[in-house]
């Protein structure tokens, strides 16, 4: 680690990240998951790490590789990583990039599930995950004094980004489109809007890099503007 870079604006400071898809075991061989890469909160876990913060990184099965210089605590299910980030606090602001499905297979297999001679297919029964940006947002003591969702929307974003801060009680919202034609999802780039108190400000298309690096410095110039 460069020690001009460990000086950074955010020395000092934990900051847990949350990253990746969460995989919902079905049976001993299989899961549900769903599309996210793991790149934009791999990309943030990096910059922040640059800004000179000991960062948690608490992620689920991604396929890009976790970043160096940061405490990679991985994951598989929701419910592991609600676990995980409990464990991880406290923190000076936690960021929760990861794409947590929102029900897990309550009646999973403790064996493989094997066709039966009917071709009757199972009936699988779903119960919902815990929702662990809720569940930080609306702690008393011990909240980090600042929390960050992401909304992932392909329709009416900003609008649905909104109402989301309000309903989990998380200080930030960072926004994006990921509907198929803007090729977010699985791409190099994003678009977002983030969403704060004071309204709605939205940053050109630029790299996951480029976005992580200016939300990096909006999340270390919040920090050094409250104080400790
Ligand atoms: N999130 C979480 N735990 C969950 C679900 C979501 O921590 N069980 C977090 C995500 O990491 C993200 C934010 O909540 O920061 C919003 O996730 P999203 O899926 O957009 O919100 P949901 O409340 O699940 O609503 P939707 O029905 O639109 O999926
Ligand atoms: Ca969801």
């Amino acid at each position: 680690i460069d020690t001009a870079l460990s000086d950074g604006p955010l020395k000092g400071r934990h900051v847990i990240v949350t990253s990746g898809p969460t995989h919902e075991p079905i049976d001993p061989v299989r899961y549900i998951a769903n599309r996210s890469s793991g790149a934009q909160g791999t990309a943030l876990a990096a910059a922040l790490r640059d800004l000179g913060a000991q960062v948690s990184f608490v992620s689920g099965p991604a396929s890009v590789p976790p970043p160096e210089g940061v405490r990679v605590i991985p994951v598989e299910t929701a419910r592991e990583m609600r676990d995980a980030v409990r464990a991880a606090l406290p923190a000076d602001a936690a960021v929760f990039a990861a794409a947590v499905a929102d029900w897990h297979v309550e009646n999973a297999a403790d064996r493989k599930m094997k066709k039966d001679a009917t071709g009757t297919p199972p009936a699988l029964r779903f119960a919902e995950n815990p929702d662990i940006l809720a569940e930080v947002s609306q702690m008393g003591a011990g909240r980090p004094g600042l929390v960050v969702g992401f909304a992932a929307e392909t329709h009416d974003v900003a609008r649905f980004a909104s109402e989301k801060r309000l309903r989990k009680g998380c200080d930030w919202i960072v926004a994006n489109d990921v509907s198929p034609g803007t090729g977010i999802m699985g791409g190099s780039e994003n678009a977002v809007t983030v969403i704060d108190a004071a309204g709605a400000e939205s940053w050109e298309r630029a790299s996951k890099d480029a976005v992580a690096r200016r939300l990096a410095a909006r999340i270390a110039a919040h920090l050094n503007a409250t104080p400790n």
